[in-house]
């Protein structure tokens, strides 16, 4: 392990497992320039890997997870199988895939991408999630971009809640009703494009207010939004600079005030995807 480079703390899933509280998303980082930046990344002290089959990049995420200088256990490696391959025997066929193209033995977690509810197979694709945790291919098992009502489909006919649930949360669409729901149920809420892919947000005056008060950047207020709301923020950067500075969000605190503030930028989804009628495959 690179003497010291400061690591996320990490938060406990329901089913026992760690995972690191902030993590580097790799979508468009692909090929041997990938493989290179998400290998500094790791260099630079991040530990949680976001990729997906449908992103094309696993075998660059897996190349760094395996040439980097910290060991695979110390490494949490996230993907996601796409809607195409929606169905009990489909999914134990992409997570084969997914690992193939990682060249690894197993993934931390795996995620369902979109539940894609016009298809109505994400209840079958959930339960071969859930036995294959008994495999070893995949470690905890979650969701990304499921309503309230998704959930509690795939939790009533299993009896297992997703440990994870990633969905679009950034400053403009903070998600308050979905978090509470997670927190009833016990999942963790993980963050896409949590820097709100660089839009205007890194200008507006409650995030430019509290990177003064605190001598920090308006991307770090953003993230350490993410983590005080007790949410799991996956910024990508291509950038070695922008994905230390992103790492660097632990020593210092927002108030209570700055927190409302930030959150009062609320608009909505900036990008319809909307899972009850977008859909991936
Ligand atoms: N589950 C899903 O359906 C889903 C959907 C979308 C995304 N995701 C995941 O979420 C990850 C992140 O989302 P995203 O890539 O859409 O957007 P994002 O992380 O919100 O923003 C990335 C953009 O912000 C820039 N940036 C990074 N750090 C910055 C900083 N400190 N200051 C200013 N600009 C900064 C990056 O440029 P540089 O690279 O030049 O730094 C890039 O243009 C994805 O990579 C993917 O892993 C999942």
């Amino acid at each position: 392990m690179p003497s010291g480079a400061p690591v996320a703390p990490t938060v406990e899933l329901n089913d026992g497992h760690r995972m690191p509280v902030l993590g580097l998303g790799t979508y468009s980082l692909d090929g041997d320039e990938g493989a290179a930046v998400i290998g500094t990344a790791i260099a630079s002290g991040y530990r949680l890997l976001d990729t997906a089959l449908n992103y094309g990049n696993e075998d660059a995420v897996g190349r760094a997870v395996r040439d980097a200088d910290v060991p695979r256990d110390e490494l949490f490696v996230t993907s996601k199988l796409p809607g195409r391959h929606h169905g009990y025997d489909e999914a134990l066929r992409s997570i084969d895939e997914t690992l193939g193209n990682l060249g690894l033995d197993h993934v931390d977690l795996y995620l369902i991408h979109w539940p894609n509810p016009s298809v109505d197979k994400f209840v079958d694709t959930w339960k071969a999630f859930v036995d294959l945790r008994d495999s070893g291919k995949v470690r905890s098992i979650g969701v990304s971009n499921f309503t309230p009502a998704h959930l509690d489909r795939i939790i009533d006919a299993t009896g297992v809640a997703p440990a994870v649930n990633q969905v679009e949360l950034h400053p403009y669409f903070p998600q308050a009703a979905l978090r509470a729901v997670h927190a009833e149920r016990g999942i963790v809420t993980e963050s896409w494009s949590p820097l709100a892919k660089q839009s205007e947000l890194m200008t507006e005056a409650p995030v430019l207010a509290a990177a003064k008060a605190h001598g920090v950047t308006p991307g770090q207020v953003v993230l350490r939004w993410h983590v005080q709301l007790g949410a799991v923020p996956v910024p990508k950067s291509g950038d070695a600079d922008r994905q230390r500075e992103n790492l660097d969000v632990f020593g210092f605190e927002l108030t209570g005030d700055e927190v409302a503030a930030i959150s009062g930028l609320e608009r909505g989804r900036l990008w319809d995807g909307d899972p009850d009628t977008h859909e991936e495959m």
